[in-house]
């Protein structure tokens, strides 16, 4: 009976990493910002059906600490279009129940990014139908080195413990995802929510991320609702 619980109950935390926008854009022969350009029109689309699915938590991962290795040209571009995005479908989202808060580290991100953030994150109060996690400059290990930092900062050693690191990630506001959505072909995880994955179910698709629609996410919410979760138990 437990077991049959277990494996029906739909995730509470969906982490999405939104790969693929690059090739999608290249196979159309467009430049690669077109294919940032729709990837983040699909941000809105997701969000907006995990609300229509009761689903209370999302991250999305959507620059990376070693995104910076990218040409200029394209991390600038993506920040605009970020800027851009924000503003756009930040008040859209808000008047859907859509919290938000930004997942990473602020320094070295331009000012203008950093108020569209801080735009969306001081919104007006949502009904809280689903909390959107932004993944901006985040890196799971960057992300634990700042958890250590404050948390030594404030506790002693022999407090440390998991509890207090994990109140002290980025997401301490949300539970662990319980599942990992990666689309775009690739079987990794590319340094995201490294600690928080620990027990999440993972579902890789080919689909590139522009295309990931409705269906491919029903499609990896099924998947999830036939996993047996054992975490370590029987
Ligand atoms: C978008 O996908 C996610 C970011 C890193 C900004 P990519 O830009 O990595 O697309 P592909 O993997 O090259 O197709
Ligand atoms: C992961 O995608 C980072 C984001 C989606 C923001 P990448 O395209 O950067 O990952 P790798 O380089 O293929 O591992
Ligand atoms: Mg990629």
């Amino acid at each position: 009976m437990k077991r049959q619980q277990e494996r029906t109950k739909a995730p509470q935390h969906v982490a999405f990493v939104m790969d693929g926008n690059g090739r999608w854009a290249t196979q159309r022969g467009l430049p690669r910002l077109a294919g940032h350009r729709s990837g983040l029109a699909n941000v809105t689309r997701i969000a907006e059906a995990l609300v229509e699915r009761h689903v209370s938590y999302m991250s999305m991962y959507m620059f990376s600490t070693e995104n910076w290795k990218r040409p200029k040209e394209e991390v600038v571009g993506i920040f605009e279009l970020l800027t851009e995005w924000l503003g756009d479908t930040g008040p859209r989202l808000q008047a859907r129940g859509v919290t938000f808060r930004h997942l990473g580290r602020r320094e070295p991100l331009p000012g203008s990014l950093l108020e569209a953030i801080d735009y969306v994150c001081e919104g007006p109060p949502a009904s809280g139908n689903l909390a959107l996690g932004l993944a901006i400059n985040y890196g799971g290990r960057a992300e634990i080195v700042d958890a250590l930092r404050s948390v030594l900062a404030t506790v002693q050693q022999q407090e440390i413990d998991e509890a207090a690191i994990a109140g002290a990630l980025y997401t301490a506001h949300m539970p662990y995802p319980d599942l990992l959505v990666r689309p775009g072909g690739e079987l990794r995880l590319s340094n995201y929510m490294l600690w928080q994955a620990a027990y999440a179910e993972l579902y890789f698709s080919p689909v590139l991320w522009p295309d990931f629609d409705e269906e491919e996410l029903d499609r990896s919410m099924n998947a999830y609702a036939t996993r047996h979760r054992r975490f370590g138990g029987l």
